[in-house]
């Protein structure tokens, strides 16, 4: 720990803190920054939700929750007691703008009792629905101000909106009581470390840049896949699907840090200006380019090592005949000149063989080839940047085989996180919450780059809904996905990293 790294004294308050969010993820998290000594010296959690906890019950269960989640394994119970009593809770009806008051009353009770100044975030780990409704209760009840006593920040969980309107509609709510500044809307895929390292990857090695544009790269895929299926969470996701769920938000987000120009300087407005201006360079998709350049699918009931798994439409909470669709692929360009002709690969599905989140650069194959070559495929230069599981970048080359001849193979040099000694990979919303507590929105979005990229994937919601007729097609879960993905891939001899073909599924992907 330096002391750069330790916030002003504050209270958090969340919202929704009987939820799992504020259980699996954000009190693991704050419990970790703990452990590093990297929260502020007097420092108060408030939980704020409808359900009439006790103090005590409200600590026992986060005491769980911290015991199962947290990075920090080893837990000392002294440590975790001391935690512990910095958590407090208010049970109020978040939809009674009254209530407020007494959240107010309580909030500086808690001040003057542990003398910390008015510094305040309110994180809402809510329903949706509650995003435009608390942020105006708290305003009425003059709780949003950033004064001489202190700052007042809020964080906005995902997902920001359910479409273009709705989210320029909650930006505009937000912003009638907090200023752009004061907004933190999460993605926790930019709280990832290694999504982070796209940066510095990219912009503190010399050797990349001058590579990384259209003139010697060939394509560039980014997958964000899942073993697991919906869960229990099939409500929600009927409602959602893998474009909203995934690909508008975490996946948009990692193109960005991919595609993005050299910012001037790396701070937040400075970084956040450079990936606006690639979302707004995403070239429209055209109905047209709908039908043909965008594959959806419906994971189907299969048998995975024997065990049976049933299909989307059996889970709990989804409709039997839904037609929401669990994977996505599709081509996109970015109209700029660092970027003109070079498609983007991104996918996105549930159920698949594995779960694993990379960006792989596929630079242009030599000019001529002067050595024999076991496939086309061979001939390329990949980078492979391994966001999640086993973090690390991969570099394949070609080699001469050893013997007589030139024989060519490609090889990999392979850096894993894991090599590292001694280090700590922090979770993406340790990363995230610190910032905020520190004042720093350079891995949060900005109110403009969210509807952008809106604004990109609204057609395709749009098309879904007006054409039925465009066909989502079923995949057995545990495959790759519907093999009509495998189809956007044009050139000879190119595919995915991981192709839905040759997997002896040939004819299993019906159109639903
Ligand atoms: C969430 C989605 O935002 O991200 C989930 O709602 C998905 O459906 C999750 O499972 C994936 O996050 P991670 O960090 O496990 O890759």
């Amino acid at each position: 720990m330096n002391s750069m790294s330790k916030p002003e004294n504050q209270i958090l308050v969340i919202f929704g803190a009987s939820g799992d969010l504020t259980y699996r993820k954000l009190v693991p998290s704050l419990y970790d920054l703990y452990n590093q000594d990297m929260l502020a010296d007097r420092f108060i959690i408030l939980g704020v939700s409808r359900t009439d906890f006790s103090v005590e019950k409200f600590r026992d269960r986060l005491g769980e929750g911290i015991k199962s989640f947290a990075n920090f394994r080893d837990i000392e119970e002294s440590k975790l007691d001391s935690f512990l009593k910095k958590i407090f809770y208010k049970s109020i009806d978040t939809e009674n703008p009254n209530d407020y008051l007494q959240l107010k009353t309580e909030i500086d009770l808690l001040r003057e009792r542990f003398n910390i100044s008015d510094n305040c975030i309110y994180y809402l780990s809510t329903p949706p629905n509650l995003y435009s409704v608390i942020p105006l209760a708290v305003g009425k009840a003059g709780m949003n101000k950033s004064t001489g006593d202190g700052w007042k920040r809020i964080v906005v969980e995902k997902p920001f909106g359910y479409d273009i309107e709705s989210a320029k509609e909650l930006n505009k709510n937000l912003l009638k009581f907090f200023n752009e500044d004061q907004i933190y809307r999460i993605d926790h895929y930019l709280g990832k470390e290694t999504v982070q390292n796209v940066f510095v990857t990219r912009f503190a090695n010399g050797i990349f840049e001058p590579l990384w544009n259209r003139n010697y790269v060939h394509h560039v895929e980014v997958t964000g896949v899942e073993n697991i299926g919906v869960e229990n969470r099939g409500g929600y996701y009927d409602s959602s699907g893998a474009l909203r769920d995934m690909l508008q938000n975490h996946l948009l987000q990692l193109t960005g840090l991919i595609a993005m120009e050299p910012p001037s300087s790396f701070d937040s407005d400075s970084i956040r200006n450079e990936i606006v201006k690639v979302f707004q360079s995403l070239r429209p998709l055209k109905e047209e380019d709908i039908i043909k350049n965008v594959i959806r699918g419906q994971y189907v009931a299969s048998k995975i090592k024997g065990e049976k798994i049933i299909g989307y439409r059996e889970e709990k909470g989804v409709s039997t005949g839904s037609r929401t669709e669990t994977y996505v692929a599709l081509k996109l360009f970015i109209d700029n000149w660092r970027w003109g002709g070079v498609p983007f690969y991104i996918r996105t599905g549930k159920r698949l063989p594995t779960s694993v989140t990379e960006v792989v650069i596929h630079f242009k194959p030599t000019p001529h080839y002067l050595f024999s070559r076991n496939n086309l495929q061979d001939g390329c230069n990949h980078l492979v940047i391994r966001i999640q599981p086993d973090e690390g970048i991969l570099l394949k080359f070609g080699m001469k085989v050893p013997g007589s001849g030139f024989n060519v193979q490609n090889v990999n040099m392979d850096f894993h996180y894991s090599d590292l000694q001694n280090s700590y990979l922090p979770s993406a919303y340790e990363r995230l919450l610190h910032d905020c507590m520190m004042g720093d929105s350079s891995l949060y979005q900005r109110g403009d780059a969210v509807e952008a990229a809106w604004k990109f994937v609204n057609p395709i919601l749009r098309a879904w809904k007006n054409n039925p007729e465009i066909p989502i097609f079923g995949y057995p879960a545990g495959t790759w996905g519907p093999e009509h993905a495998d189809d956007l891939i044009e050139g000879e001899g190119l595919l995915w990293r991981y192709p839905c073909k040759n997997l002896a599924n040939d004819g299993l992907y019906c159109e639903l």
